[in-house]
């Protein structure tokens, strides 16, 4: 038995499968830039990033020398009860860097969830209004308050709460309304206002509205130009907060910072976690100050922010700047989305490429008229991409959307690589090469 699959056995053993999504039995031993080498030596190209985390590549010197430097300084300090200077810093540099001419104040947790179950609990009590407005498809997190807000089918089977109405996104390739991008004049931003605020929810009841500016796990939607902006008037006609999850997507994914810069818009809050410490647990909310501050110790960790943490974020921004990082994805990724549209042309199973920057959605159909989703066949190859040596997952309220978010340091070579793998990998699964039996172990999104 190879060291990989014995480690993937015992993985299996020991952990609890409440904690695991898998979609092949890629087991990670070491890692350099966008690179990962398993137990028995093999190389991968990451497509992952590990679900957005490794923005600045793996095993970054400069992170991990802040780290260790940190860890000799000072280990720990409990945010609650005693500030300490890496998370000041850390607040006051992410201050700065979301837009909004108005005063703000950080809070620090240690993931996604923790961050928009802050949201759950703090807007109804700081708004005096009772309902949040979020997005079906959307995936805000895995805590009560913050999986309420998901509108992802693999949350959707286990719970809902009262307080929170799911709209439709613009996922314009699949309307929910049926309707043509071209002639729609953004029919969902008039569904709120006519019908939501009219039969649903009166606007005076609403406290926020929360989306993400990609839809990620919903598919790497990008939504209609105008609608972003059409959500943000809005808000600011009927008083709702707008808050945007940055979770995926910030820190320079989509070759601006933040992803909601696309389309000019100054949110109120913004919610950010995976990349942020690269893989050090760090999540932080960043929002209006009268909000934040609306009561005294009602969200906290004793964990959180802590120094090590922070002092990972620290450098983890700048390395992003010094690096250009921002402006690799942005070139990298046009470059990406240009030759993955040449596959299109190739392969008919391909029918829509979408993404900004690297944040890259391939959607996999059975027949490009009907648009019935290629499911199992997206399954399929990214278990022979694992094979061949690159790694991505599948996203999607169907699961057959190909997701790719590598690390930011990718390469245009490194692409070509990927984009070679891609074409051989579809082109064995068109051809029946994939057995069904692969699968068997990696139902992902589906388990
Ligand atoms: C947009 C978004 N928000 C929140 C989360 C939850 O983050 P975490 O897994 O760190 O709790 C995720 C995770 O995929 C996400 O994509």
């Amino acid at each position: 038995m190879s060291k990989s699959r014995e480690l993937f056995e015992r993985d299996g053993n020991a952990l609890s499968t409440v904690m695991s999504l898998r979609f092949c039995p890629f087991v990670a031993e070491s890692g350099e830039g966008a690179v990962l080498r398993d137990p028995d030596g093999k190389e991968y190209l990451d497509l992952t990033a590990g679900w957005g985390v490794a923005n600045v590549g793996y095993c970054h010197p400069r992170v991990t020398k802040a780290v260790t430097d940190q860890m000799k300084t000072l280990s720990f300090a409990t945010t609650i009860s005693v500030p300490n200077m890496k998370s000041v810093e850390l607040a006051e540099k992410l201050k700065e860097l979301v837009p909004g001419n108005f005063d703000k104040s950080v809070w620090f947790g240690h993931s996604g969830s923790d961050a928009n179950e802050f949201i759950a609990k703090i807007i109804p009590y700081a708004t005096g209004r009772s309902k949040i407005l979020t997005f079906v498809g959307s995936y805000h997190g895995q805590t009560m308050g913050s999986y309420v807000m998901s509108g992802h089918p693999a949350q959707s089977r286990f719970s809902g709460g009262g307080n929170v109405v799911k709209l439709p996104y613009p996922y314009c390739y699949r309307c929910a309304f049926e309707k043509e991008k071209e002639s729609c004049d953004l029919f969902c931003l008039r569904y709120i206002e006519d019908y939501i605020f009219d039969a649903v929810t009166s606007p005076d009841q609403v406290g926020a509205i929360v989306l993400e500016a990609i839809q990620c796990d919903g598919g790497d939607v990008v939504p209609a130009d105008g609608f972003m902006q059409g959500i943000e008037k809005l808000c600011r006609k009927y008083g709702i907060l707008l808050i945007i999850d940055e979770v995926k997507i910030g820190f320079g994914r989509t070759g601006k910072m933040f992803g909601f810069e696309h389309w000019g818009i100054e949110p109120d809050i913004v919610v950010m976690a995976k990349p942020m410490g690269s893989g050090q647990p760090i999540s932080a909310v960043v929002g209006r100050k009268d909000i934040m501050n609306a009561g005294i110790g009602m969200h906290y960790f004793t964990t959180a922010g802590n120094p090590v943490a922070c002092a990972a974020a620290l450098e983890t921004i700048g390395i992003i700047n010094d690096e250009k990082l921002v402006e690799n994805a942005k070139e990298v990724g046009d470059y990406f989305v240009h030759e993955l549209e040449k596959l299109k042309d190739k392969h008919e199973i391909i029918s829509d490429v979408r993404g900004k920057g690297l944040v890259i959605g391939v959607e996999l159909v059975k027949d490009r008229e009907t648009k019935e989703p290629a499911t199992d066949e997206a399954a399929k190859v990214l278990y022979r991409g694992y094979e061949l040596g690159l790694l991505f997952y599948n996203s999607g309220i169907n699961s057959n959307v190909l997701e790719f978010t590598p690390p930011l340091v990718i390469t245009k070579e490194q692409v070509d690589f990927a984009v070679s793998v891609l074409d051989k990998a579809i082109e064995d699964v068109v051809n029946g090469k994939v057995p069904d039996e692969k699968l068997a172990e990696f139902a992902g999104w589906s388990s």
